[in-house]
């Protein structure tokens, strides 16, 4: 499956993107570099993320002369599904430092593969909001964390998930819940495997960033 088998789809690429995930994929890689690396890449992604932000103009003074400057014209926020979300927050963070900033917690049943939310903080008058989780296998805890943002009060317009790698199933079973929300990512793999991880993978990403392997 490609990028245009899912019309909500984007694949960012960039020479430096794909080398930094090679090395997280990388089992050798420590939780030290895995980190820096998750850090490096959202940042990268973040860029082409916010691409289309919306901006309006405020007066200000250059040392020489007056003028209209652009500036965004919406607030923004960046919702993490916690573990691994905060990895990427944090490269997020460093490229927007006026977000403001959620939490969702969830973790996988082992037995049902099925999202357990057991922690929600959002900030009030979000804005635009990045949800943030590297991992789409299968697809269950983003599209969770959606509902969640929705019954929320956040308009669909607001959300895009943004994510590092995800698995065809997925994207499939998250553009079937939410077929407006976009899903930014840095690979499109191949498959999931019998225990739901996804192939080729790089593991658990909240233990591979945290070191609770
Ligand atoms: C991982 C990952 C996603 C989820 C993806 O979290 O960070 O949140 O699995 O799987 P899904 O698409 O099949 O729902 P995990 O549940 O392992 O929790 P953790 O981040 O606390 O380790
Ligand atoms: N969660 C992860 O962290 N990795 C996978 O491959 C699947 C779910």
């Amino acid at each position: 499956m490609s990028e245009h088998d899912f019309s909500s789809l984007h694949v960012v690429t960039h020479p430096l993107l794909q080398h930094k995930l090679s090395l997280m994929r990388d089992r050798k890689t420590p939780p030290i570099l895995f980190r820096q690396l998750l850090r490096e890449i959202s940042l990268l992604l973040g860029y082409e993320v916010t691409r289309d932000l919306p901006l309006t103009t405020e007066r200000i003074e250059t040392p020489l002369v007056e003028m209209e400057a652009p500036v965004l014209a919406c607030p923004l926020s960046i919702v993490s599904i916690l573990r691994a979300g905060l990895g990427m927050a944090e490269g997020l963070q460093q490229l927007i430092p006026s977000a403001r900033e959620g939490h969702i917690g969830l973790y996988r049943d082992p037995e049902t593969k099925k999202p357990h939310e057991y922690f929600l903080k959002l900030p009030e008058n979000p804005g635009r909001v990045l949800l943030v989780d590297p991992m789409l296998a299968t697809g269950g805890s983003a599209a969770h964390a959606v509902d969640v943002l929705l019954r929320n009060g956040i308009a669909r317009e607001d959300l895009r998930l943004v994510t590092l790698v995800c698995a065809p199933e997925g994207v499939q079973v998250f553009a079937k819940a939410h077929p407006d929300v976009p899903i930014y990512t840095a690979a499109l793999d191949e498959k999931l495997n019998e225990k739901a991880y996804i192939l080729p993978g790089l593991g658990d990403a909240g233990d591979r960033l945290f070191g609770t392997l």
